[in-house]
């Protein structure tokens, strides 16, 4: 971690314990002395929020797994069994599926933060990276959990993105007769997907704890995007971040909380409340609304392949964007024009959500294409651009400075 620790064991079993595995240095260091800088604003508590996510999910996944029946004939009866006779059944699976749209709310506020303060820029770029594995993992576990009720939209849901694979060339249909486990979505699909819905969480587990590693080496980006140049520009995590991600949890449950208790089933499809039915196909197919600017991309080209190589190049050019980025700048505060890009590409993002829950028709489509042009026209020539052009505002000295700049003309007695 970066730093000298300040680590001091006070009793004979932590003097022991520090010289054989020095676990509570490590989470003195990490989480209770660890230099953090002082601006931090409400932006940086999402980082613990999401951390809170992961693990209610793990919690109420573990418990709803003990009653569920991974089988295509018992699976929708065995959901049906925890909500109305499994002790607190509904209550468990209330909050692990609205748990998942929570999930991903917090992901996208946390994704387009670092976005607006530059946090992907050096010497930050693993850390994004892991970011983004963690994002990837994170869509194949909601996209494999919403198959395991088997209702109409789990099982049509997971037909359509199935059937993608097929488009590729060659392999395509023998890669998705290996990932059916025959040839439709069926009883071994089903199998597959609960065993790897309840391996991925872990592995996300794993992946977070190199995302933390990751962003404790260079330690946090700030709102001005400044490194940290003194003591003086830092606090130490505790008290004064945890008190703050703390606050931020409980009004971050306040709304869950909303969702769980007065409108658990309005993020969700009502189509997945009738049992799936291979020989009836629902009006319109539709997944969960976090992944809909993604439907909203592949439905914007006409050709299929070429839906899912823009689709998969949309979440994959995420990977690149450290580089992609030519600014020295990190922070939008200091970026008048990029500030206003940001806006637009936000605003881009919330069009292509709310076009990919439209029918892929007419108006739909064409904006839908305008959108998704739009989409990689930010990434591939906007930013490269915008480091070359843009003139940036002034900066401050340090993060001190930028926070107290009478004071730091003239030092306070
Ligand atoms: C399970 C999901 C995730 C967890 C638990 C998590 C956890 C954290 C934590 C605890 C922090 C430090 C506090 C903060 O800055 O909010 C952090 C920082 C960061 N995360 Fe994540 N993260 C997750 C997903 C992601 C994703 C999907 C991305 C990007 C694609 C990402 C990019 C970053 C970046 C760039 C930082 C540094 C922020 C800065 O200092 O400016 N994270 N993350």
């Amino acid at each position: 971690m970066s730093g000298e620790s300040t680590y001091q064991p006070n009793n004979g079993f932590t003097k022991w314990m520090d010289t054989r595995l020095p676990l509570l240095r490590l989470a003195h260091d990490s989480f209770v002395d660890y230099p953090t800088p002082k601006n931090l604003n409400y932006w940086w508590t999402f980082g613990g929020i999401l951390t809170f996510c992961l693990v209610t999910q793990i919690i109420t996944g573990i418990i709803l797994a003990m009653h569920y029946t991974p089988h295509v004939d018992h699976a929708f009866n065995s959901v049906e069994h925890i909500m109305r006779n499994v002790n607190h059944g509904w209550l468990i699976r209330y909050i692990h599926a609205n748990g998942a749209s929570m999930f991903f709310l917090a992901v996208y506020i946390h994704i387009f933060r670092g976005m607006y303060y530059g946090s992907y820029k050096a010497p930050r770029e693993v850390l994004w990276i892991l970011g983004v594995i963690i994002y990837l993992l994170m869509m194949a576990a909601a996209f494999m959990g919403y198959v395991l009720p088997w209702g109409q939209m789990s099982l049509w849901g997971a037909t359509v993105i199935t059937n993608l694979f097929g488009a590729i060339p060659l392999v395509g249909d023998s890669i998705a007769t290996w990932l059916w486990g025959g040839f439709s979505v069926d009883n071994p699909t089903l199998n597959r997907f609960f065993s790897l819905h309840y391996l991925i969480p872990f592995l996300i587990f794993g992946v977070v704890i190199l995302h933390i590693w990751a962003l404790h080496v260079p330690g946090n980006n700030n709102p001005v995007g400044i490194s940290v140049k003194s003591e003086q520009d830092t606090v130490p995590f505790h008290p004064y971040y945890t008190v703050k991600d703390g606050f931020a949890l409980v009004v971050f449950m306040i709304l869950f909380s909303y969702f769980v208790f007065f409108a658990p089933n309005v993020l969700g499809h009502a189509d997945n409340y009738i049992p799936a039915n291979p020989l009836v196909t629902p009006a319109h197919i539709v997944p969960e609304w976090y992944l809909l600017p993604f439907y909203a991309i592949l439905r914007a080209v006409p050709d299929k392949l070429g839906g899912v190589i823009a689709m998969v190049g949309a979440i994959f050019i995420l990977f690149v964007l450290p580089w992609l980025d030519t600014s020295k700048i990190r922070s939008a505060r200091y970026r008048p024009l990029f500030k206003q890009f940001f806006l637009i590409f936000v605003v881009n993002c919330l069009v292509l959500g709310y076009l990919g829950a439209m029918p892929a028709e007419g108006v739909y489509i064409t904006l839908a294409r305008i959108s998704t042009i739009y989409y990689f026209a930010h990434f591939l020539i906007i930013l490269p651009l915008l480091g070359l052009v843009e003139k940036p505002r002034e900066i401050p000295e340090s993060i001190s400075a930028s926070i107290l700049p009478e004071t730091a003309a003239s030092p306070a007695e």
